[in-house]
């Protein structure tokens, strides 16, 4: 493989106005560098190389295993950034392809086919270019009468009939290494004071060679992130691109505007999310489902046919068939199997439900395994926490647990055990049994009895 790529990260982004690096802040859930990196590194099988300087230890660390960093100390321009990058790759690939870390919708299919226009180029390099309304601040491509590639000129020094092209340089090229690696000293200082990588443009074009400089099919690929508004309309786009795919693969979204779904989330054919819906993370919704309105779910497991509405789970697991909501909460390890059904206001963390268990209303359930088919009266609360140590609770198949019972953990419920209304449980209750009263006991006086009846 002949192909190296380097991405630039490390401008301080001064246009966010921020104390995070303009590359860590988050868009669709993850840090905008990593969607370049990723992107990279489905096109070159050698990792990337990041060149990182302001904020470097906190890309480093957030980017992780995925790149290959080089550190460009002090911030003299984008030419200057590549340079870093010379020691490490020069003598490597045959072609490298540079672009800026922070053109979050930029697809690995664009970069593929700029690699395969510059194999095909007997000129030094090759570049994508947008033609929009919008320039956005960006370099100006010049052209000659013919039409040929002359130079880019930077917004700021560009004259006023520059200004008026609307062809633009969203900032990425492929080079033939060797060009790149022996031009990069020839940079002029700019009027800022910066190594301009653009002007290897006009370099090029001394020395008569060809430059390929292609317009972009999709010009919403090229917007760079230079403020926050940038940042939400590029939240945006990246929805609509996010949601346009789960419709065409067979899913019903509503309201695709106000429908918030991360492009690492799965939902199965025909479900349908309804609005204010946030699904993030290592999500993975079924078929048949129905999700929200105003639901929340972060890597959790979502079986066929449920319906959740207006609640927030999170890292939990939902089988087949199960309802929720509205106002439901699971938490951490909350584990439903099919058949559940879990009504308003109740809350389960790092618990079981079996096959079938109801909970109908106002219940939490930490720690607890629910037996088949149990039925969890209004108000139930399992008591796990004693000041130090969480405890579990277990209540076998077929029980009843009745309104407001607390069950104090550790505690365990036999099959078919029965809790009265208000019940303060304390002890473990044997299979078959009725427990009441405050602690639990069992009928045993003959003034009970008449109460049980
Ligand atoms: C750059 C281009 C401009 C193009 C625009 C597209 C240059 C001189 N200009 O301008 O033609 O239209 O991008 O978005 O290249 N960086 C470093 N080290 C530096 C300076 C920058 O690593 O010393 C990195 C930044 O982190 C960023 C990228 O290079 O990821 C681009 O820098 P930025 O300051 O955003 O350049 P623009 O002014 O947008
Ligand atoms: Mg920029």
């Amino acid at each position: 493989m002949s192909l190296d790529i380097v991405i630039l990260a490390a401008g301080q982004g001064t246009r966010m106005k921020s104390r995070l690096p303009k590359v860590l802040h988050p868009l669709a859930g993850k840090p905008l560098v990593l969607y370049s990196v990723q992107e990279a590194t489905s096109v070159c099988q050698r990792s990337p190389v990041l060149v990182i300087g302001h904020g470097g230890d906190a890309v480093k660390q957030a980017v992780g295993e995925a790149a290959r960093f080089v550190e460009q100390p002090e911030q003299l321009g984008t030419g200057h950034a590549v340079l870093q990058a010379r020691d490490l790759l020069a003598g490597q690939g045959q072609y490298v392809i540079v672009f800026y870390a922070d053109m979050p919708l930029l697809q690995a299919s664009t970069l593929h086919k700029l690699y395969e226009a510059q194999q095909s180029n007997s000129g030094p390099f090759s570049m994508l270019t947008v033609v929009t309304e919008n320039t956005r601040g960006f370099g100006r491509i010049v052209r000659d009468t013919q039409g040929d590639f002359c130079a880019i000129v930077e917004e700021v020094q560009a004259t006023p009939e520059q200004l008026a092209i609307r062809e633009v340089n969203p900032g990425v090229y492929c080079f033939d290494a060797d060009w790149l690696w022996s031009r990069l000293d020839q940079l002029p200082l700019s009027p800022k004071g910066e190594y301009y990588l653009t002007d290897l443009g006009a370099i090029a074009v001394g020395e008569k060679a060809t430059i390929k400089a292609i317009p972009m099919d999709d010009p919403d690929e090229a917007l760079g992130i230079n403020t926050r508004v940038h940042l939400a309309e590029a939240e945006t786009m990246l929805r609509h691109r996010v949601n346009e795919q789960l419709m065409l693969s067979g899913v019903t979204i509503i309201d695709p505007a106000a429908t918030y779904i991360e492009p690492t989330v799965q939902v199965g054919q025909d479900s349908i999310i309804l609005p204010n819906t946030h699904l993030r993370g290592s999500t993975v919704i079924g078929q048949e489902c129905t999700i929200g309105p105003n639901t929340v779910i972060e890597d959790s497991t979502i079986g066929d046919r449920c319906v959740v509405t207006a609640s927030f789970l999170e890292s939990a697991t939902m089988e087949d068939d199960v309802d929720m909501g509205p106002f439901g909460h699971l938490r951490k390890g909350a584990y439903l199997e099919s058949h559940v059904h879990m009504g308003n206001f109740g809350e389960i963390k790092n618990s079981r439900l079996r096959r079938g268990v109801k909970m109908g209303h106002f219940s939490y359930l930490g720690d607890a395994d629910v037996g088949e088919e149990s039925n969890i009266g209004a108000g139930t609360i399992t008591c796990n926490y004693d000041g130090r140590n969480k405890h579990k609770t277990i209540v076998g198949q077929h029980v009843f647990i009745g309104s407001d019972t607390m069950l104090v953990a550790p505690v365990t419920l036999g099959d078919e055990a029965r809790t009265g209304a208000g019940s303060v449980v304390t002890h473990d209750v044997p299979p078959g049994t009725l427990v009441y009263g405050v602690p639990a006991h069992l009928p045993n006086s003959a003034s009970d009895k008449k109460q049980e009846g």
